[in-house]
């Protein structure tokens, strides 16, 4: 326990004071890790890009980079689901006239440079013992990661769950039995937002020990 609170106190006094400069050290293991290589600045970290995301409703007419958005879908693949069974699969929409379809199926009076449309297959995964299913909180879980990581990208994102499925699937040809859960607008921002402000108070929510 000791060696690991002096390990902490190493790794903490080295990031606080070499870390801010471009490199995250971890001493222990002789690791040292740049945070961000083109400029040495120290990248988003994750409660960073959860504090200042929000919805982006406005965006350039630019594209967004194919390996940003493979980045993106990697954020997906990479996300835990019950027993692991990743019921997911994700459309990515950029092609003009495809969108044109995909927005008339949506109730919405704006769309973006990239549509990632987002599909689960309830068969596959896991039900609990009372029945409960769990693949919208597999595929919701994959896509906050994707959210998560588009933001630290420097791109605006929107969920978007206003839809009518069933248009959906016969525009991106989805198989019968797969769910459209959600979908995710991206595109660089033409809007600029304050970081999230209107949220319940901590004191409204948590409960210690017992509710
Ligand atoms: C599952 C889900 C579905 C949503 N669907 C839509 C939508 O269809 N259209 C839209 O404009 N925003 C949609 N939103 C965005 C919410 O309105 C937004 O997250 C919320 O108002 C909080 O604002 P913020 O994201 O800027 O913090 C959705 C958000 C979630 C999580």
């Amino acid at each position: 326990m000791a060696d690991s609170y002096g390990y902490l106190s190493v790794l903490l006094w080295y990031n606080s004071h070499i870390g801010l400069r471009g490199y995250f050290v971890d001493y222990k293991y002789g690791n040292v890790r740049r945070t961000c290589p083109k400029n040495g600045e120290r990248k988003m970290d994750v409660f960073e890009a959860i504090r200042t995301r929000r919805s982006i409703r406005k965006y350039k007419d630019e594209p967004v980079e194919k390996d940003k958005l493979l980045k993106i879908i990697e954020a997906a693949r990479l996300a835990p689901s019950t027993l692991n069974r990743q019921p997911w699969s994700f459309v990515v929409v950029t092609d003009p006239e495809v969108k044109k379809k995909l927005r008339s199926a949506c109730n919405q009076d704006w769309f973006a440079p990239a549509i990632i449309v987002e599909c689960a297959f309830p068969e596959k995964a896991w039900v609990r013992d009372d029945g409960e299913e769990y693949w919208k909180l597999d595929v919701a879980v994959a896509v906050q990661n994707m959210v998560l990581a588009a933001w630290e990208e420097g791109l605006g994102i929107c969920w978007i769950g206003a839809f009518r499925e069933e248009e959906v699937k016969k525009i991106l040809g989805i198989p019968e039995d797969a769910r459209v859960l959600v979908m995710t607008a991206l595109g660089y921002p033409a809007e600029k937002k304050g970081p999230v402000t209107n949220r319940k108070p901590l004191e409204e929510i948590v409960h210690y020990d017992h509710w």
